[in-house]
């Protein structure tokens, strides 16, 4: 939902200078309509009666982002008690939340049972008995699922590689049966389904279906054995266009691939996240001081890795553009914030045009892990988030200021 008109950069119809006189920068700008596009692709790939899509909100767990998703009918994903916490309160029927994680603490499982949640993605058989034994003192059955870890090993960055063989993440291949066979004796678990989730930003489907044939195998050990799994849950992963000509596959070009490899009675669980928020959300940026140094030419921005730290995290990738179109002559420039740090940067060697002091640059799909994971440090205040619909932008979070700082503090 990007586009220029006339010589403005704007997002959905609203000029991206006006936001930034409004609100200030840095800040997270989102489209509300690119944002629905993107869930009801997952919800018309899928079909009404072949399950749901849970939004992996650890992407972006904004409370008016969450609230517009559960209002269009999505499930969620969460990782946390915390996450669980914001869901219920942005109204996701708490039937449609399903959570993961490899380290569940006591409060949160039980947290977790009393909102009544759709079921646990369980990723250790200790975390099994955790489970069981908290459901028995609380007097509840707990729905759960295995995670299995299909020793898959998709093409990505190593950091979000979760299937492969060694991760911490699932229930270890050879035991998955196993575990089936175990919960089958617990008096307080009911057994739901099977997840899997292998990584993030793929973009190659062959992956997703290996593990979907490595999962379906298992599934014909465990129904052999009179366990029937109703649900198969292929986590979420789907990768975005961050450099343009990337190739992208759409949920139905997925689900084309998956759907075959099960038994026709299944239903599926989906968790997209960065597939539903990332290019939604762009950061907006102004340049506070340009210099040249070592022959090479900086702009320094208000925008630090503490705002967005995927591309020293990660070495990824976010296009960055001037929002007024120039002629300007283009060189090579990073694009860098004012920590002091040298992985403190936006984006390196990017040929851009020369661009006053005072400019503002965009960096784009940044709407997945972006304010997500955004910190504090060197006491740098959270960044607003913007929501763009048709011609109004909306606040949606305010700009934190320096009391938010010592908020906690005793
Ligand atoms: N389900 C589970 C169990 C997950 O662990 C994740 C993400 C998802 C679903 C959603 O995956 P997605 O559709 O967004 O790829 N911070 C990293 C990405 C970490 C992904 C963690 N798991 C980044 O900025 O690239």
């Amino acid at each position: 939902m990007l586009h220029f008109k006339k010589n403005d950069l704007c997002i959905e119809q609203v000029k991206l200078s006006d936001i930034a006189k409004q609100y200030g920068t840095s800040a997270y700008i989102y489209s509300k309509n690119q944002i629905i596009k993107n869930f009801e692709a997952y919800r018309k790939a899928l079909g009404s009666k072949r399950g749901f899509i849970c939004f992996a909100c650890k992407t972006n767990s904004n409370g008016a982002i969450l609230k517009l998703l559960a209002g269009i009918g999505a499930g969620a994903d969460t990782t946390s008690g915390g996450e669980i916490y914001r869901c219920l309160k942005a109204g996701f029927n708490p039937s449609k939340i399903v959570y993961a994680g490899v380290g569940k603490t006591s409060e949160e499982i039980e947290y977790a049972l009393k909102s009544k949640i759709f079921m646990f993605n369980i990723e250790s058989f200790e975390e099994l008995d955790a489970i069981d034994n908290i459901a028995d003192k609380m007097k509840v059955k707990a729905k759960i699922s295995f995670r299995i870890n299909p020793y898959v090993n998709p093409d990505t960055h190593s950091y979000i590689v979760t299937g492969k063989k060694g991760t911490k993440f699932g229930i270890p291949y050879e035991d998955a049966v196993k575990a089936y066979l175990t919960a089958k004796k617990k008096k307080n678990v009911a057994i739901v389904g099977i997840h899997s989730h292998i990584g993030s930003q793929i973009l190659n489907i062959a992956s997703f279906k290996l593990a979907a044939q490595k999962i379906k195998k298992i599934v014909d050990a465990v129904e052999k054995n009179g366990i029937k799994l109703e649900y198969i849950n292929c986590g979420g992963g789907l990768g975005i266009e961050y450099e343009e000509g990337q190739k992208v596959p759409d949920p139905s070009q997925l689900m084309l691939e998956l759907f075959p490899v099960f038994d026709k009675d299944k239903k599926f669980i989906f968790e997209p996240g960065r597939s539903i928020i990332g290019n939604a959300g762009h950061m907006l940026i102004k340049i506070l001081y340009r210099k040249i140094s070592g022959g090479k030419s900086f702009l320094i921005t208000d925008a630090g890795m503490n705002d967005l730290i995927r591309p020293t995290l990660y070495e990824a990738y976010h296009e960055i553009m001037p929002i007024k179109k120039t002629n300007a002559k283009k060189v090579k420039t990073d694009v860098v914030g004012p920590i002091c740090e040298s992985g403190d940067f936006i984006g390196k060697d990017r040929m851009l045009p020369i661009i006053e002091q005072g400019g503002y640059l965009l960096v784009t799909c940044t709407g997945a892990y972006g304010a997500a994971m955004s910190s504090e440090y060197n006491s740098r205040t959270l960044l607003p988030e913007v929501l763009v619909d048709g011609d109004k932008a909306v606040l949606i979070r305010k700009r934190a200021s320096y009391k938010n700082l010592l908020l906690n503090e005793i």
